[in-house]
């Protein structure tokens, strides 16, 4: 994307830029020449993944210091991905959730309005519609949500809404689907101590990391008997929140959109690919469903290609897989590079 005089000078803050969609949302950010500044608690997110922009390390929580972050740097707009993310533990530990995802949410808030950032960009999630009655889905969905996780992402939407009502104030909620690969030059990518995603999982599998891949379920109403997810590249999810910066930076209005590519691959599906990209057998196992997962969660994208022209560029499983396995490779092959 070509720099602009009105990008260069204009600074976005990104909550948890140093964490998995947040970092490559910074290097979309950086590569089209924004000024850049992380707000990161590093529970999670790591300083090298940051490759664009100053870090600055702290927590949401902390009123004052987010204050002076925002005196100092001055942002246009606030993109918003710090958040837990993990939908067991939110079942487990909820107010864990509603503090960190919903009560810090308004914290930033306030201080949004309260140093006049009026644009507002929120990294919502496909788990607000929960068990959905109708594939695709569409952003007029009933929000359903089946777990805390889930709630506490409703929760903010609803805030940002009465909040876009009552001052002056526009964002944009990206329900994200199902989230996967890396940087194609391998820089940055995922890492979880104990990853729960189904690419991450057969990928560590592959390496031996894993020593089996369970398959959570094969008697659901699906063509295969296994769940059905819209598996979308991150690079692709990292240019529609620069759209959508566009649309609220140009004197949009809010809005919704969901972030998928509107078609769905089963697991098993999904591993076949894994083992034709990787070129390893390895072991998979059918287990028993895991609790909460819904059948399918296709996304009706439509709304966001027509009315910010998204146009996906890696609309390709064995891409999406492949960005992942160099990155996995990488990981497994200099551990002293991540360690921090
Ligand atoms: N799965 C397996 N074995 C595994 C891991 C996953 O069979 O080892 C299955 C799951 O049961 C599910 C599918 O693979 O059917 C995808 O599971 P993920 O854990 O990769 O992703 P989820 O669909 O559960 O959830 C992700 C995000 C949510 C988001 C959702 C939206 O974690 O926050 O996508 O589509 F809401």
């Amino acid at each position: 994307m070509p720099l602009t005089s009105a990008s260069t000078s204009t600074c976005i803050l990104v909550t948890g830029g140093a964490g998995y969609i947040g970092s490559h949302v910074v290097k979309a950010l950086g590569e089209a020449g924004y000024r850049v500044v992380t707000y990161d608690n590093l529970s999670t997110g790591h300083p090298w993944a940051v490759l664009y922009g100053d870090l600055v390390v702290g927590d949401l929580a902390h009123r004052e210091k987010l204050r002076d972050v925002f005196d100092h740097y001055r942002p246009k707009a606030v993109m918003h991905f710090a958040a837990h993310i993990v939908v067991p533990e939110s079942v487990r530990n909820p107010l864990k959730y509603y503090r960190n995802n919903t009560a810090n949410a308004v914290n930033l808030l306030e201080t949004c309005l309260e140093l006049g950032v009026e644009s507002f960009i929120f990294s919502s999630t496909a788990a607000v519609y929960g068990d959905p009655r109708e594939i695709p889905i569409t952003e007029d969905a009933p929000l359903e949500p089946i777990n805390p996780y889930g709630q506490s992402k409703v929760l903010v939407e609803k805030i940002l809404a009465d909040c876009a009502r009552a001052y002056p104030f526009n964002y944009v909620s990206l329900r994200y689907f199902n989230v996967a690969g890396a940087d194609p030059r391998a820089r940055i990518g995922q890492v979880s101590p104990e990853p729960t995603h189904l690419i991450t999982r057969a990928l560590k599998t592959a390496l031996g990391q894993i020593d089996r891949l369970e398959i959570y379920g094969t008697d659901y109403p699906t063509p295969d008997g296994t769940c059905i997810r819209d598996y979308i590249h991150v690079d692709d999810l990292a240019h529609a929140h620069l759209l959508a910066l566009e649309h609220l930076l140009s004197g949009g209005t809010s809005r919704i959109y969901n972030c998928g590519y509107g078609h769905g691959y089963s697991v098993r599906e999904v591993v076949d690919m894994a083992r034709e990209v990787t070129g390893i057998d390895f072991p998979v196992v059918e287990g028993e469903r895991r609790e909460g997962d819904p059948p399918a969660l296709v996304a009706d994208s439509s709304r966001i290609r027509e009315e910010l022209n998204w146009q996906p560029r890696h609309d390709d499983l064995a891409y999406i897989i492949k960005t992942a396995w160099e990155w996995e490779k990488r990981l497994q092959e200099h551990p002293e590079q991540f360690q921090n």
